[in-house]
Order: structure tokens, then sequence, then C-alpha cells
């Protein structure tokens, strides 16, 4: 018998079920709430709300865990490739060698773009911000490749995936060439994911160009650590607008402008201006630390604190590692990367951080490593996306395999005025 919960509402006691996941998680199932009782729940920034069952990654944020269809990500960090996280994610399993030789395949037959799809690169102004070229040529997507829209066919749905996955480092390369001045390299399908992205973002056709091992393996561990985190903001926006039956690359379009938000993935971006910033100003981390405390400043620590986590982030773990390995291995002495030591250290000793839980997340490092590679600030969040893409396909296909899948539509209170009688123009 399942569990119920009891509530007393308005002078009646009701009971709901109490679903239970895999993990021991509880949720008080309120769907007949409104229906018994005329009542809604309100839950601003759905802090405690759960808008789904998934079976796609569990986090907890108490104990700093985060598993992928069940394996650590610590594991999947170690011994991976993106493309094989990516089908564990998609499909829920992980590959075996010729699933995954099939899956690279299938991908790398679509790397290349539609001409006339480069040529809106032409039409952006120089210094646009790469992800507002990135969702607008996704979102465009759906007019070049109008044969695989339809969310209720497998077969289309399929190649949309394939889609997604082979050209969003091509699109996103080229928001950067574009910036830069520089002609768009095609896509070579001899080179692995990481490196052919390498490739199309750095290859300028006067020389030759390979690229560092050092930096493709740190490519591919970022891109695996970012690649899902259950129903943050961009991925329920994905499900959000995949609900209505919007096709994918319209969903995926979505889901990058929710990504951009510097409160979200935008973040690893502010991360770096703000170390940058800590430095022009000569170094003194206390008094940043000072003014994020501050509440009348309205300055966050950026790359701090997380509304799942409340313990390290195990993400933050594995790139600080990284991060250490990779400034040796390049010899690379970054003042910033000293100032994010710093910064992390009086944060994590400080009262104020310690009280609220607030430690540092996936973008606190990240950052220091894209500028390590070479990579200019503005596609910090690019390459978030390019990560976080299997983990939104996933939700947004587990979405539409779940025979409970209804349209997401909250509601509200309403707390404006009353009924007004209308006033004419030339008596207001
Ligand atoms: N610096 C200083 N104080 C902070 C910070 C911070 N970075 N983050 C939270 N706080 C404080 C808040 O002021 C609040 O204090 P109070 O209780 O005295 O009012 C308390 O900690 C709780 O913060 P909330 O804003 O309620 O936490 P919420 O869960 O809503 O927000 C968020 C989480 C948005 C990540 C927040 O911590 C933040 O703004 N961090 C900086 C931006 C950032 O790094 N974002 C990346 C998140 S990871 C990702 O999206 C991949």
């Amino acid at each position: 018998m399942s569990k119920m919960a009891k509530i007393d509402c308005e002078g009646h006691e009701l009971e709901f079920p109490v679903v239970e996941g895999t993990e021991n998680e509880k949720a008080i199932d309120i769907s007949a709430l409104r229906k018994q009782t005329g009542l809604i729940t309100i839950d601003e920034g759905y802090v405690n709300t759960g808008s789904t069952q998934s079976g796609i990654t569990f986090l907890n944020g108490e104990e700093g865990i985060l598993r992928y269809r069940g394996y650590p990500i610590e594991d999947l960090a170690k011994n991976c490739d993106f493309v094989e996280v990516a089908y564990l994610l998609i499909y829920g399993e992980l590959p075996n060698q010729t699933e995954l030789s099939d899956f690279r395949d299938s991908i790398r037959h679509h790397t290349m773009l539609h001409e006339d799809m480069r040529l809106f690169y032409n039409g952006f102004p120089r210094d646009a911000h790469p992800m507002a070229i990135l969702s607008s040529v996704v979102s465009a997507m759906s007019t070049f490749y109008q044969d695989s829209l339809d969310p209720h066919d497998p077969e289309q749905v399929e190649i949309s995936i394939r889609r997604l996955m082979a050209k969003l480092p091509t699109i996103a390369a080229y928001s950067h060439n574009k910036s830069e001045g520089q002609p768009f390299a095609y896509p070579q399908n001899d080179l692995s994911y990481c490196e052919n992205f390498l490739q199309m973002m750095f290859s300028v056709p006067c020389e030759p160009y390979k690229a560092d091992p050092t930096f493709v393996e740190a490519l591919n561990m970022l891109l695996i650590v970012h690649a899902d985190h259950e129903q943050n903001c961009s991925t329920s926006t994905v499900r959000m607008v995949g609900s209505a039956d919007s096709n994918l690359f319209a969903s995926i379009s979505a889901g990058i402008c929710a990504l951009w938000g510097p409160l979200h993935g935008g973040a690893n971006e502010a991360v770096v201006s703000m170390l940058q910033q800590i430095q022009e100003d000569g170094g003194d981390v206390d008094k940043y630390v000072a003014m994020a405390k501050d509440k009348e400043n309205g300055f966050r620590l950026m790359g701090f604190g997380h509304r799942v986590y409340k313990n390290f982030d195990p993400r933050a773990k594995i790139i600080k590692k990284a991060c250490d390995q990779l400034l040796n291995k390049l010899d690379l002495d970054d003042p910033l990367f000293e100032i994010a030591q710093r910064l992390e250290k009086v944060a994590l000793e400080d009262e104020y951080f310690v009280k609220r839980k607030l430690y540092p997340n996936v973008d606190f490092y990240s950052g220091v490593i894209y500028r390590a590679m070479g990579i200019p600030v503005g596609m910090f969040t690019v390459l978030f996306a390019m990560g976080r893409l299997p983990g939104w396909i996933a939700h947004w296909k587990e979405m539409h395999e779940s025979p409970s899948k209804r349209i997401c539509r909250p509601r509200q209170i309403y707390n404006g005025p009353n009924v007004r009688e209308f006033v004419s123009i030339e008596n207001r």
C-alpha cells in the first residue's frame, strides 16, 4: 500500500499519496488538490516543487552526489568520452562498442551546416553575443530540417537528435569565427568530437592545426560534467516548451536562452569578469568578500552558491583538480587562478558563507580552464550549452515517452486590481 500524507486544509483533513523515488526521495502528489479543495499551491522559484519523475540524473545536494543513469559523475568523467556519456543520457545505458561506433558515425555524417545557414552569420553584428547566435541558428534549424520536426515520430526525433549533436559544435565555432573576422573552418569528420570543435574554433586556412591533447582531454571532461543536472532552469525550459509539442530544435533553442542568464550558465563568464575586476582593483579578495556579505550592496560572489548543492558541488571538485593539473602542465602562471584560490579559501572559512552553505559551484573553475585553453570569455556559456545538449535532449525525450505527459501550465494567484470601469483615453 502506498503511503499517504494528511493535510489539514481549511478544516478538512485530506490525504494525498506520497511518491517515493529509487533513492528514497519523497514527494506529496498534490495533483488532485485543486479538484478536491479549489486551492492551488504557491512555490515561487519552484523551490519545493517536483515538476516530474525522472530516471535520468540523481543529485543529492546535501551530500554532494551526482549520478547520470546511476553512474557516479566521477567515474564517467574519468573513464568516458563525451559522446559515450551523451548516449548514456539519451538512451539510458552505456553503449557497447558497436552501439557507440554507430552513434559516433551517425553524428559525424551530420556535422556540416546547410550552406544557406552559413549565410546567416553575415547578418549578425560582429559583436553579437555567441549565445544569441547559437539560440537563433538552432531555432533556424526548424526551417532547414522540416523533415524531422514531428515530436511523435521516433524516426524524425532520432534524426533531429543526431543533427543537433553534430551541428551544435559547428554552429558554436562559427559564432566565434564570426566575432574574430576569421573564415569558417569546415568540420573534419576523421577527428573526435572535441578535436573537431577545437579545429573549427582555432584553425586557419594558411597553416596546419593540431589540437593540443591536453586541451582535448580537458574539454571532454568539462562537457561530461556539464551534461545534465536534472530539472535546472534551462532543462525545465526545454521540457516546458517541448510540453506544447514544439519541435526539438525550438525546445533546445529556448533552453539555450535560459542557460545564457548569469544566474545560470552565464555565471562562468561572470566569474572570470569578477576575477579580472578583483585583479585590476589590486587583488584585494577580502574587500570583495565583504561586498558580497553586505546586503545593501547587491554584489554576489559569482561561482558561489547553488539552489540544490548545500555541500561542495562534486563537479567543482573534478574541475578544480583538472584545472590544477592543466595549469601545472602548461606551466601557466595565471593570476586569476591565484585569486580564485584565495577567494575560495576566504569564502570557505567565512561565517557568512559557511552558515548559508555557499560553496564554489561548477562555474567557479571552468572559466579558468577555458581561459588557459585560449577560449574567449564570450564562448564560455556556449561550451556549457554544448555540454548540456544531451541532457536537454534526454529530458525532452523522456517527457515525450511518458504516458502521463501533459502541457506544462502552472497556475497563479491573481493579486491585481478588481474589476474597474473602463475610462476612455480622453478622460485618463
Ligand atoms: N554571494 C553572496 N551571497 C549569496 C550568494 C553569493 N554568490 N549566493 C547566495 N547568497 C546568499 C543570499 O543573499 C541569501 O542570503 P540571505 O539568506 O541572508 O538572504 C542566501 O545566500 C541564499 O541565497 P538565495 O538567493 O536565496 O539562493 P538561491 O537558491 O535562490 O540562488 C544562486 C542560488 C542563484 C545560484 C545564487 O547562489 C547565486 O546568485 N550565485 C551566484 C551566481 C552563480 O554562481 N550562478 C551559477 C549557479 S550554478 C549553474 O547554474 C550551473
